[in-house]
């Protein structure tokens, strides 16, 4: 089966083509980062216009890279949620008149089902169950995995989520937009002793998460120097170490608690080089397995979709012919392919 992935749920244009036969095929990615990036943050509406100006190009393109015509398509999914609105329906809208147009089947797709599915489409990947550790810039969830669509909530962010604690405490450092990289790359010249910030929950029984302090001990250590460019790198590096503890010490203890020995962590923040070595340590020290997404995959793109998509297509799934997006959609809500 030959699905077309679409997602745009929020700054990015993905489009991919996985056949279940011969695995993902192309697959191509706009993103709006320079047009948002005078502003500071994303701007829904001028998201929404850029995914509608590029999605047909980047559709194109990923048909003559996978050699196939249009026609040869078997299905379209597209993320219909959790995201931004007005980007969401872009996708759903772009996503359905295709599918209607060649005569198959359109299915909504969830946007961090995506993320978590996203290592599958790696070599080894992971096999059931595992818990799932999906940070990105909406959340911070540890999951237990028994297979796709059985998903249970063990720990959530109380506040901000991780990705969001690095986009803030980057704007606040003066970094700019989109600030868990930019502040990644600050952090690798920095010295982490210089500041100590305390590691969120570390000490907490649960296995919630909690960054809005450790945003605010960052902020106000910045002020305290007078807001210092010299003391930017050393802060940048001191957060993201304190960050990516917080993140590690709750995975081993997801995976003691629940007996297992898989993780897999995906979602933007994935991407990040010191939370995927610290995680590396952590998994060794209990003989377990970790897996990642390759860096691109981390982020927003549209093999991820296209991946979730045909999973759920293969085992028959269906969603409605009626354009409905859900910009909050919890993950917990999501059933197996065989229970629609
Ligand atoms: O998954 P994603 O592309 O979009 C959402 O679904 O939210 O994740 C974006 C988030 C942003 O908060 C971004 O700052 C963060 O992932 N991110 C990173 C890194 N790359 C992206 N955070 C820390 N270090 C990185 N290298
Ligand atoms: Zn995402």
């Amino acid at each position: 089966m030959k699905v077309l992935g679409i997602e745009t749920s929020c700054d990015e244009t993905g489009v991919a083509i996985y056949d279940s036969e011969r695995g993902l095929l192309s697959h191509k990615l706009h993103s709006q980062v320079d047009i948002h990036a005078e502003y500071g943050g994303v701007v829904p509406e001028i998201a929404s216009r850029d995914h509608v100006r590029k999605w047909v190009t980047l559709t194109k393109a990923c048909a003559i890279d996978a050699e196939i015509e249009l026609n040869d398509l078997d299905a379209v999914a597209y993320t219909a949620g959790p995201g931004l609105a007005g980007a969401l329906f872009t996708g759903a809208i772009a996503g359905r008149a295709l599918a209607w147009q060649l005569g198959i089947r359109a299915l909504a797709v969830h946007h961090m089902e995506g993320h978590l599915l996203a290592p599958m489409l790696e070599s080894p990947a992971p096999a059931f169950p595992f818990i799932c550790l999906l940070v990105s810039g909406g959340h911070s969830q540890l999951v237990k995995v028994e297979s796709v669509g059985c998903y249970e909530l063990l720990g959530d962010t109380l506040d901000d989520a991780v990705g969001e604690a690095f986009d803030k405490t980057a704007k606040m450092l003066g970094l700019g937009y989109p600030g868990g990289p930019a502040l990644a790359k600050a952090a690798i010249d920095g010295d982490a002793e210089k500041f100590k910030f305390p590691r969120p929950m570390a000490k907490s029984a649960d296995l919630n998460f909690s960054f809005s302090g450790l945003k605010t001990a960052a902020i106000t250590a910045f002020e305290k120097t007078g807001r210092d460019p010299a003391a930017v790198n050393d802060i940048a590096a001191a957060f993201e170490i304190a960050a990516v503890e917080a993140l590690a010490t709750k995975c081993r203890k997801a995976l003691l608690q629940e007996n297992m020995k898989t993780l897999v962590v995906a979602g933007g923040v994935a991407a990040n080089l010191r939370l995927r070595a610290l995680l590396d340590q952590t998994i060794q020290s209990i003989d377990g397995e970790l897996y990642f997404p390759r860096l691109e995959f981390c982020t927003d793109n549209g093999a991820m979709i296209a991946y979730a998509g045909a999973f759920r297509l293969l085992e028959g799934e269906n969603s409605s012919t009626e354009i409905t997006v859900r910009p909050r959609w919890p993950l917990d809500e999501m059933t197996a392919p065989s229970d629609r």
